[in-house]
This record gives structure tokens, C-alpha cells and sequence, in this order.
């Protein structure tokens, strides 16, 4: 039994779809969430330097007493999940990665779409993923450019979000693409842009999201490290921003 807090950490506020999802599944763990916000996005910066943002990030979440850290963040997943399990051993880490094993499973055109950032999407892990579930279909990637961008402003909802997004997906849908994975946690947050497309081109979004919190499940119990039953769950915002965006990470999951 240990009720020190999960921490959840993003380049932003996309990892808020994660937390959501371990909100859900694991309602009496505390939380502390770490959107860095001052070097978002990391989607197309170096991989080294996405390595030393990720292991201060988990510094912070250690130094604030978590339990299991999940990297709520694809593209931090890409360059730094073998550099971190390295320098934290003993420490359960979840990554993310996106989703090619359940669409690779459901699709029935054999064409999967995948959109990411590009560093996603150029990293050994999302090459090794792709070799090993999308054998015998067809991977089509694309890279979500300006999705972070226009979820970290608050614009998800609006007409400039639906036409970024078809934008982007439309040329993976005409090639037959009937799974469209989501393979960045800010891009749930434009569900209801992809689904407006998917009214035209019908197609099926898969998120990760669900099952990284299955897997935290998984680890708390394998390391005996659940929080004692009936136990009144704590929620926290962390950011390398400023208080404005503490405050906004907050809002964006209605709390
Ligand atoms: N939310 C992130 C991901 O899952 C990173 C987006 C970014 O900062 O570019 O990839």
C-alpha cells in the first residue's frame, strides 16, 4: 500500500488526455501532473535534447514524491524511455507509443494511418513497432502539424482545427486508410475534428490512452504499490511555464 502520487508528465497539456484515462481507471490514486509548457513542443526538436527535458521532468516528479511515472508524451517516449529505465532502474515507467498493434488487428482495407509528430515518427521505436504489427498491411504516416499548436491555445473546437486536420488525414483516407491512429497526446483533444472528417471518409480513431492506464493498473499491483482502499485521492498541476498555464492545465480537464 502507498498513497504517494502518480506522476504524469507531457511536453504540454496533451498528457491531460492520459491523465483522464488513469483518473478513470484508478480513482482513488493521487495525481501530480507536469505539463513543461516553456519548451513545448518538442515534436520536432532534437532527440538529445527532448532526452535532458524528459529526465528534468523526471526529476521534478521524483523530487515531489511519486510512486510510477508516466511518460504521457509519445515524442518524449521516442527519445528518452530506454535513456530513463537506464537511469532509473528500480522506478516503473510507462511509456506511450502509438497504437498500430489494435488498428493493425481491427482493419479491414489492410491500410492503417498513423499521425505523429515527426520526431515519433522518425525514432527507432515507432520504426520497430510499425516492423512488427504492420507486417502484412500497409503503415501510412503523417506528421500533425500545427495540431499542438492550435490544442495548446485552446482552438480544438474551432473551423481553422477541422480544416488542419483534413488537411492532413484527407490523403491517408483516399488511399483507403480505415484506422487512423492517434500517435500524440495532444491530438484527442481534436476528436471531434477527426470525426467531422471521418463523416465524409468513415474510418476509426484509435487511441492509446486506455490502455496506458490498464498498464498503470498492471504495475501498481505487480509492485504492490496501490493506494490503501477508500483512500481520498489528491490532484496536482505542475509546469516549467508560468502560473497562468498551471492554471490553464487545470481548466483544460475542468477541475
Ligand atoms: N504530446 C506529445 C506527444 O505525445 C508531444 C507534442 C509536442 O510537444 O510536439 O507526442
Amino acid at each position: 500500500m502507498n498513497n504517494a502520487p502518480i506522476g504524469i508528465y507531457d511536453s504540454g497539456m496533451g498528457g491531460l488526455s492520459v491523465w483522464q484515462e488513469v483518473r478513470k481507471a484508478l480513482p482513488e490514486e493521487s495525481l501530480i501532473y507536469l505539463g513543461d509548457g516553456k519548451n513545448c513542443p518538442y515534436g520536432s526538436r532534437p532527440s538529445a535534447e527532448i532526452r535532458q527535458l524528459a529526465q528534468d521532468a523526471v526529476e521534478h516528479l521524483l523530487a515531489l514524491g511519486c510512486k510510477l511515472i508516466v511518460v504521457a508524451c509519445n515524442t518524449a517516449t521516442a527519445a528518452a524511455i530506454d535513456h530513463l529505465r537506464e537511469s532509473y532502474p528500480t522506478l516503473p515507467i510507462v511509456g506511450m507509443e502509438p497504437a498500430i498493434k489494435p488498428a493493425s488487428l481491427a482493419t479491414k482495407s489492410r491500410v492503417v494511418g498513423v499521425v505523429a509528430t515527426e520526431r515519433s515518427l522518425d525514432g527507432d521505436l515507432f520504426r520497430r513497432t510499425a516492423a512488427r504489427y504492420g507486417a502484412d498491411i500497409e503503415v501510412l504516416t503523417a506528421v500533425g502539424e500545427g495540431f499542438v499548436e492550435l490544442v495548446e491555445a485552446n482552438l480544438e473546437h474551432t473551423e481553422e482545427a477541422y480544416a488542419r486536420v483534413k488537411t492532413v488525414i484527407e490523403p491517408m483516407l483516399r488511399r483507403g486508410a480505415d484506422q487512423v491512429v492517434l500517435g500524440c497526446t495532444h491530438y484527442p483533444f481534436l476528436r471531434e475534428a477527426f470525426l467531422r472528417v471521418g463523416e465524409e471518409y468513415p474510418f476509426t480513431l484509435v487511441d492509446a490512452a486506455p490502455a496506458v492506464a490498464r498498464r498503470v493498473v498492471e504495475l501498481l499491483s505487480r509492485h504492490a504499490l496501490k493506494a490503501e482502499s477508500g483512500h481520498r485521492p489528491e490532484y496536482r498541476f505542475e509546469t516549467f511555464a508560468d502560473e497562468a498555464y498551471r492554471e490553464r492545465l487545470a481548466s483544460k480537464v475542468n477541475l
